[in-house]
């Protein structure tokens, strides 16, 4: 069977940068050049201009033992000094560095000097508690500062740090634990989400008891416990240190040492297709020169003025790239919000960026889907015109979420970045640059200036332009994983092995070159749809049932089907507008038709589910396998990484 995914949709809108952000952008196509001429330069280029090497290097790459890369390897530097010192030293000590601000409405703001002079005292805590280079310090922490200054401090030391989202249960925080190895444990007591307190405290606890089993080895000695929520905890004595004890108490003096560019940085579990999580492992020069460069650039970063908004938690890799280490090691200031965009009222972000004038917003398609759910009325109700530049990343963000979030909340004229990369390549690999492309809704357009994707067919040849196929980078990059932790097997299996031959990395992503010469992502390739013999990409039909007016939010899947082999089946949420005035029969029908009629009749659902909710990763994106097992009148599967395990059986009683 050919491994191309046929090509439905067509999308010919083209939106360049107005004159005057052309007139004040810091992106310069001398950048693409510059990268093709001789890319290993660029980047020796890049690391120098944005960083502060303790050490210099003198050889850019070294790629003698594919798949494992060592960028600027015989550089050394600190990556918290370049996050904080070296700012105060260049006298911007009293920029502010984060606004933060909790979900009960408490806030507090931090400049560079201040968050300089916590991380340090932090650091001389860790270091007081054993912690030193190369050991790992797990952080289950809300999206309070202590966060970030838990990351910086623990970078400082030259350990390495595995955030866990606060949102995992214990059992996922213990396997993180324990296939970490970590010394210390750094959480709260609570933290506030859709205003209450959820504790996080009770779970560390439980992930660290009963481990009489063989081979439960206790690696954990001490537990750090910011106080947030104020409700009880249980306390391990000996064990368990407040943070107010120790933090605040601590001296402020702390000298950086220089770590060797390719020591570890953190290690962030993300989960594999099958069986247990995979720690993916980042390192330091190379992961924070590519943090800071696509910052600055996609961002069209102006550090003097900008107020960077990243919704992210801290718990995923946009939180870590783009809340921790881009945004710091740029000297740039931004807002940090603790709780749920719905709390205490559905205005609560765009609240925020009125209050805090915030120019540059980046976020994920979901969040903006749910927001065309309950209507423009609600954002239209703030002032929203400090916003010049609008990001997206985690999923495709299709055309019709993509005109919504520029007109409704970019006010018709804030370019849109959508940016595609992953866990695994560290920063943002594909993005237009917004002050020199014509933007394209829904496409993430092209390979950033350093970085080469070509889309490949099953045996790694490029595809014709206009064809879908695979998405490959081609050559290493600087914040490319180094490996998952203690597993060097899978890390060459999951994502060298496909292409072997050609030494490229495969994402496990389908995309499709348009004749430009731009990407449109289309899904992961597992969930790609064999309809009569057609491969059908689930982006291009989610995108066409939510150009419907009607629709708010769409999931198609691919269930067994006698006379097709496959079958397209959707799930459909409804925008609240249209569930009084129609039937889920009528307007099933409707759907049905207009896909047909969009996109022809090959991608025409079988059948359409009006749905009230999707089942979505707490990182929101939507497991279409669970999908696939209500098509096909499954048992619906393991539920357990759904943010909300209601879901799937509301679902299947809705569908029945
Ligand atoms: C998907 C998040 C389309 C993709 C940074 C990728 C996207 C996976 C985009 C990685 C985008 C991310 N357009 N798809 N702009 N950004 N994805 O590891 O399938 O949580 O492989 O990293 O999200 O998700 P991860």
């Amino acid at each position: 069977m050919s491994s191309q995914i046929d090509h439905l949709l067509n999308e010919s809108r083209q939106f360049p940068p107005s004159p005057e952000f052309v007139a004040q952008t810091i992106d310069d196509p001398a950048l693409y050049e510059r990268a093709a001429a001789d890319r290993e330069g660029f980047w020796g280029e890049q690391a120098r201009e944005l960083l502060h090497w303790h050490k210099p290097f003198t050889e850019v790459l070294d790629w003698t033992n594919p798949p494992f890369a060592k960028w600027f390897g015989d550089g050394e530097l600190n990556v918290a000094y370049n996050c904080l010192d070296r700012h105060v030293e260049a006298g911007i000590g009293d920029r502010v560095a984060i606004h933060w601000e909790g979900e009960p409405g408490d806030s507090r703001s931090i400049t560079y000097a201040e968050l300089t002079d916590e991380v340090k005292r932090t650091a001389n805590v860790l270091a007081g508690l054993g912690v030193g280079h190369g050991d790992r310090v797990a952080i289950y922490l809300p999206m309070i500062p202590e966060a970030v200054i838990s990351m910086l401090a623990v970078a400082r030391l030259g350990a390495i740090h595995s955030v866990v989202f606060g949102g995992f249960s214990a059992d996922s925080l213990r396997s993180r634990i324990d296939d970490a190895g970590a010394k210390v444990v750094i959480t709260a007591d609570g933290g506030y989400r859709k205003g209450k307190v959820s504790a996080l405290k009770p779970a560390v606890d439980q992930s660290l008891a009963d481990r009489n089993g063989e081979g439960e080895q206790q690696t954990v000695e001490h537990v750090l416990v910011v106080k947030r929520g104020g409700n009880d905890v249980d306390w391990t004595e000996g064990r368990d240190i407040w943070w107010h004890d120790v933090v605040p108490a601590a001296s402020a003096d702390h000298e950086a040492q220089a770590f060797p560019s390719e020591n570890p940085l953190y290690i962030l579990y993300t989960s594999g297709t099958t069986g247990k999580p995979k720690g993916i492992l980042h390192t330091s020069g190379g992961y924070l020169t590519q943090a800071a460069y696509t910052h600055k650039y996609v961002f069209d970063l102006h550090p003097e003025t900008d107020v960077y908004w990243c919704t992210a938690d801290i718990g995923w890799v946009t939180g870590h790239s783009y809340v921790a280490y881009g945004p710091l090691a740029n000297g740039a200031t931004q807002l940090m919000y603790e709780g749920t965009p719905e709390t205490p009222h559905p205005g609560r972000w765009w609240e925020l960026i009125q209050k805090y004038g915030v120019t540059i917003l980046y976020t994920a398609p979901t969040a903006i889907r749910s927001f065309m759910k309950i209507g423009r009325q609600v954002p239209n109700e703030f002032d929203l015109s400090s916003l010049r530049v609008l990001g997206s990343v985690g999923e495709p963000i299709n055309p019709e979420a993509w005109m919504w979030y520029r007109e409704v909340i970019g006010g018709g004229k804030a370019p849109i970045v959508d940016t595609w990369w992953q866990t695994e390549t560290g920063g943002i690999m594909v993005s237009p640059l917004p002050g020199i492309t014509a933007a394209k809704p829904g496409s993430a357009q092209v390979p950033l200036p350093g970085i080469s994707i070509d889309v490949v067919d099953e045996q790694g040849k490029e595809v014709e332009s206009g064809n879908g196929g695979l998405l490959a980078i081609t050559k290493p990059w600087p914040a490319m994983l180094r490996g998952v932790w203690g597993d060097p097997e899978r890390f060459k299996e999951t994502y060298w092995e496909k292409f072997e031959e050609q030494g490229f990395y495969f994402a496990g992503d389908g995309a499709r070159l348009d004749e430009d010469g731009d990407l449109w992502l289309l899904g992961r390739v597992d969930d790609v749809m064999h309809v009569s013999g057609h491969r059908l990409s689930t982006a291009e039909i989610e995108s066409s049932l939510v150009a419907h007016e009607a629709t708010a939010e769409a999931a198609v899947v691919g269930a067994s089907d006698e006379t097709t082999g496959q079958a397209v089946v959707a799930f459909v949420i409804l925008k609240e507008s249209f569930l009084a005035e129609h039937t889920p029969e009528g307007l099933a029908t409707q759907l049905r038709g207009w896909v047909g009629e969009q996109i022809g009749p090959i991608a025409r659902p079988r059948d359409v589910y009006i749905v009230g909710e999707l089942p979505k990763t707490r990182s929101g994106k939507i497991m279409r396998r669970l999908l696939r097992d209500v098509a096909e009148g499954r048992e619906v599967g393991d539920t357990t990484t759904l943010a909300d395990t209601a879901v799937m059986s509301i679902i299947s009683a809705q569908v029945k």
